[in-house]
């Protein structure tokens, strides 16, 4: 069991071979994170002067290779094409990703709130009303 067991971590740029977001979301997946992998185009774009030719040569589908590396290492994933600088785009990739992953709240949920207001590590924080409910309100 790890600390990333249950959690979901939505990483934007994955689509390339050699790219961060490639790492990034295997890093994830290994550790026991399940994986939202979003690109602007589903084989990911090429910076200029580019050809892509390792990508070509390792037979790499973009977003499609990468779901299948994920899922090979015991982990769900979605994929979702995007731009996520545009509001819309980046909305709709948090609202797909709480329909695919999401969970209502757990009554352990509302407890551990209970637990840290009733601690010295809350001393300082009055008359505040929390919202426990997995990001919802954001949307
Ligand atoms: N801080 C550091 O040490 C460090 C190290 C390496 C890379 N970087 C930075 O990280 C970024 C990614 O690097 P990389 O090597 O993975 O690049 P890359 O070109 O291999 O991959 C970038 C990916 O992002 C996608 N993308 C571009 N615009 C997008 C958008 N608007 N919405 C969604 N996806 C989009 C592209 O299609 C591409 O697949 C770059 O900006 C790079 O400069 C930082």
């Amino acid at each position: 069991m790890s600390e990333f067991d249950g959690k979901i971590v939505l990483v934007t740029g994955c689509a390339r071979a050699s790219g961060m977001g490639r790492a990034i979301s295997v890093a994830f997946a290994r550790v026991g994170a399940d994986v939202v992998a979003t690109d602007v185009a589903t084989a990911g774009t090429r910076n200029e002067n580019e050809e892509g030719l390792a990508e070509i040569r390792l037979g790499w589908k973009g977003l499609e290779s990468l779901a299948g590396e994920i899922q090979g290492l015991g982990r769900r994933v979605l994929t979702l094409v995007g731009d996520v600088s545009r509001a819309t785009d980046a909305e709709r990739f948090v609202a797909d990703a709480l329909a695919r992953f999401g969970r209502i709240a757990r009554p352990d949920d509302i407890a551990r709130l209970a637990l840290f207001f009733a601690s010295e590590q809350s001393d300082h924080i009055t008359g505040q009303a929390w919202n426990v409910d997995g990001g919802t309100v954001m949307h």
